[in-house]
């Protein structure tokens, strides 16, 4: 029996137990109240941005905004299991409530000891666990079939209980509910924040010693050695070793991503949707005799990879202002689409962006994906490799994506064969690549984004 799976864990801990009575939780309820309208609002904008604006405008204490963090998180990491838990369309109050009392359960317990009257929580509890048992016991009723196969009783149940839209699981990779359930729930923790440190024996060192002096604990990654992984941040931005290029700050997921294509970048390079520049410079320290071009068709974003550029003293790099220009310098040896995408690998960082997709929007940026695709298959050279790669969980826009472009340009591209690496240990099927989703059960130490990679060389 499948029952005791230990992934499916109530997000509240044993707070019956643990919340003590004490007089601060006046003071910490109207602070969450303030943040309703915040909640509303992200609706439309990313979590972190309504975040940060929010606390800035209430001048908020450092306790206060990492707190008022965390629970905003959980909210919204919760928010859809809560929702049908309570039966309320959308009372952000209560949300809050909750959401509190789930950052409470991973906070500490000094936080705990704010509380003067949890009853009434409580009770909200109660409900809320009422009703996951009885999402609990649809999912393992059907645990080992094919989604396919699943009732629509239990998908609802599982969108329900991950606090998911539909969508993630009708256009998932999913082979079984097991396996969706397991993702899903991975997709529920917190993740530490990876760094990555240039290639550079002594500049690596002295960074990791300035880190390790400000009292920032390091582990390192099992799969790279200049992934640098951190429970504890604090102030790494204000470090030398960030104000100098030494450190980025880059998830694990795109790190390896860059070296499993390592071989395949070099000459003359496109970056085309270089974002703020996060691949470009990885690519830049990886393969520094390449000539990188950075394109974005957001130039605002775009912009922000020249202080990093300063910061690194990095030659290699031009950033180019138009499409023209991205056709002026074609063909490119190299051309990598880090496509923008539903980004539901990421989803432990952007907890909110369960909330933006729904079907249209879906297939809308698949859309744009195949567009990027097809209009990049002249900028490469001939001989010259298209590498697509999305930080996306959901096959529509992985392998489903990557097979029909190659089934329209077969005459012209041949896909290449990627083989697990021991950096890049998670090969979904002998040939692409895909860190996270669709792993072997057994995620291992792997502790970073979904990333997925499938590369093509034109003949
Ligand atoms: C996944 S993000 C890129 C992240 C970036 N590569 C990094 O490592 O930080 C996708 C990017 O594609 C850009 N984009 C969307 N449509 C595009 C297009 N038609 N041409 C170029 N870039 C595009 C978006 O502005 C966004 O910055």
């Amino acid at each position: 029996m499948l029952c005791e799976e230990p992934f499916i864990k109530p997000w509240w801990g044993n707070l019956r137990e643990e919340i003590p009575n004490t007089r601060y939780a006046e003071k910490i309820f109207e602070r969450a109240f303030k943040l309703e309208r915040l909640l509303v609002e992200s609706a439309s904008r990313p979590l972190d941005l309504a975040l940060s604006e929010h606390q800035r405008a209430l001048r908020m204490g450092k306790n206060d905004r990492n707190l008022l963090g965390t629970a905003l998180y959980s909210a919204a990491r919760n928010r859809e299991a809560l929702i049908s838990s309570v039966g309320v369309n959308y009372e952000a109050g209560l949300l809050l409530k909750i959401g509190f009392l789930d950052a409470l359960g991973s906070v500490n317990s000094e936080i705990l000891g704010t509380f003067s009257n949890p009853d009434e929580l409580l009770e909200i509890l109660d409900e809320v666990r009422g009703k996951r048992e009885v999402w609990l016991q649809k999912i393992y009723d059907e645990w080992e079939e094919s989604i396919a196969l699943c009732s629509s009783e239990t998908i609802d149940a599982l969108c329900s209980l991950f606090s998911i839209p539909k969508v993630f699981i009708e256009a998932g990779p999913w082979r079984s509910l097991y396996e969706a359930a397991k993702e899903l729930a991975r997709g529920k923790e917190r993740q530490a924040l990876h760094l990555r440190v240039k290639r550079d024996e002594d500049l690596s060192k002295k960074g990791i010693e300035e880190l390790s002096r400000a009292g920032i604990d390091i582990k390192f990654s099992t799969y790279t050695t200049y992934c640098l992984i951190i429970d504890n941040p604090k102030n790494i931005r204000g470090l030398q070793t960030f104000r100098n290029g030494v450190i980025e700050i880059q998830d694990e997921g795109s790190q390896l991503l860059v070296e499993a294509a390592s071989s395949f970048i070099k000459g003359k390079v496109l970056d085309l949707c270089a974002g703020g520049g996060g691949k470009a410079l990885a690519m830049s320290d990886i393969a520094p005799e390449a000539d990188i071009y950075a394109f974005d068709i957001d130039l605002r974003r775009l912009n922000g990879i020249h202080p990093r550029i300063r910061r690194g003293g990095i030659k290699n790099i031009k950033t180019l202002g138009s499409l023209d220009e991205v056709s002026a310098n074609a063909p490119y040896d190299f051309v990598l689409i880090d496509a923008p995408c539903t980004s539901t690998g990421t989803i432990r960082r952007n907890p909110d962006i369960a909330w933006r997709w729904d079907a249209e929007s879906v297939e809308q940026i698949v859309n744009t994906q195949r567009d990027l695709l097809c209009n990049s298959v002249s900028l490469v050279k001939r001989g010259g490799v298209l590498a697509y790669a999305t930080c996306s969980l959901l096959s529509v826009e992985n392998n489903l994506q990557f097979e029909s472009f190659l089934k329209e340009y077969e005459d012209v591209f041949e896909e290449v064969v990627l083989k697990p690496t021991s950096a890049n240990p998670f090969a979904e099927k002998e040939n692409r690549l895909s860190f996270g989703a669709r792993l072997p059960l057994d995620l291992g130490e792997y502790n970073g984004d979904s990333f997925y990679l499938a590369i093509a060389r034109r003949r």
